[in-house]
């Protein structure tokens, strides 16, 4: 169950003749710069013509999503190994910057696939249902406009909040967005909904996405903390 911070609620009443406002909710968003190694990453350019080659073959018009053209474990694959490590270093380091309990999870990639996208193409607002935290990596952000990723507040609208552009007296969505740069990495929970403004470089734009998903740590046992699965240690697949 969550924590309430009584004290904060109850310091905030003592005040209350002052009349103000403070932020009761917030969503934590991770940002970090990764710049790989030239040497890597022509090895992970060049792996990536063959792959396009024939995609692009077969469709001039749709952006290429990994995940559902069979390349969706890039984690698994030496090329990547370089990045994987410093994402990890990111994921933990997001982690503890609001949980004291970091230490008691383990943490798994699921997925993660490349995105090639093609000018004048976007990606419509979605959620990433299938894990618990998300990321994506700037890989190659060619000089160019739009393509900003954009995130929208899971708030109720018709309440203050401290979202840029909210006009709650409107049934408007409150978003935020980021610009993409290469080098960027920006990890988010899965749960947010976001998309990908129309992008109009005048060459592809190269991404990583990763789906990540929160365990129980191993040492915990088969069952220690409310409301996390257990480690996949204790699963067991079903034989029938
Ligand atoms: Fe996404």
């Amino acid at each position: 169950m969550a924590k309430i911070n009584f004290k904060r609620l109850t310091d905030e009443l003592c005040q209350k003749k002052k009349g103000h406002s403070f932020q009761l909710f917030s969503i934590n968003i991770y940002q970090r710069d990764i710049l790989m190694s030239q040497e890597t990453r022509s090895v992970i350019i060049s792996s990536f013509e063959e792959m396009q080659d024939g995609y692009f073959k077969s469709s001039t018009t749709s952006s290429y999503t990994g995940d559902v053209e069979g390349m969706g474990a890039m984690h698994n694959l030496d090329i990547f190994e370089e990045l994987i490590k410093e994402i990890e270093i990111s994921v933990l380091e997001y982690l503890r910057s609001f949980s004291k309990m970091s230490d008691k999870l383990q943490v798994y990639h699921q997925k993660s696939w490349p995105v090639f996208l093609k000018s004048g193409t976007s990606v419509d607002s979605h959620h990433h249902s299938n894990s618990d935290l998300s990321a994506v990596y700037y890989f190659d952000v060619p000089e160019g406009s739009g393509g900003e990723l954009i995130f929208y507040s899971p708030i109720d609208l018709g309440l203050p909040s401290n979202s840029t552009g909210v006009d709650f007296w409107k049934n408007k969505f409150c978003v935020n967005g980021i610009k993409p740069y290469t080098g960027l990495l920006v990890i988010f929970p899965s749960s947010i909904k976001h998309e990908v403004r129309k992008y109009t470089g005048k060459k592809q734009r190269v991404s990583f996405s990763f789906d990540f998903t929160l365990t129980a740590s191993t040492d915990l046992g088969s069952g220690q903390i409310e409301n996390l699965p257990p480690s996949i240690n204790h699963w067991r697949a079903f034989q029938t």
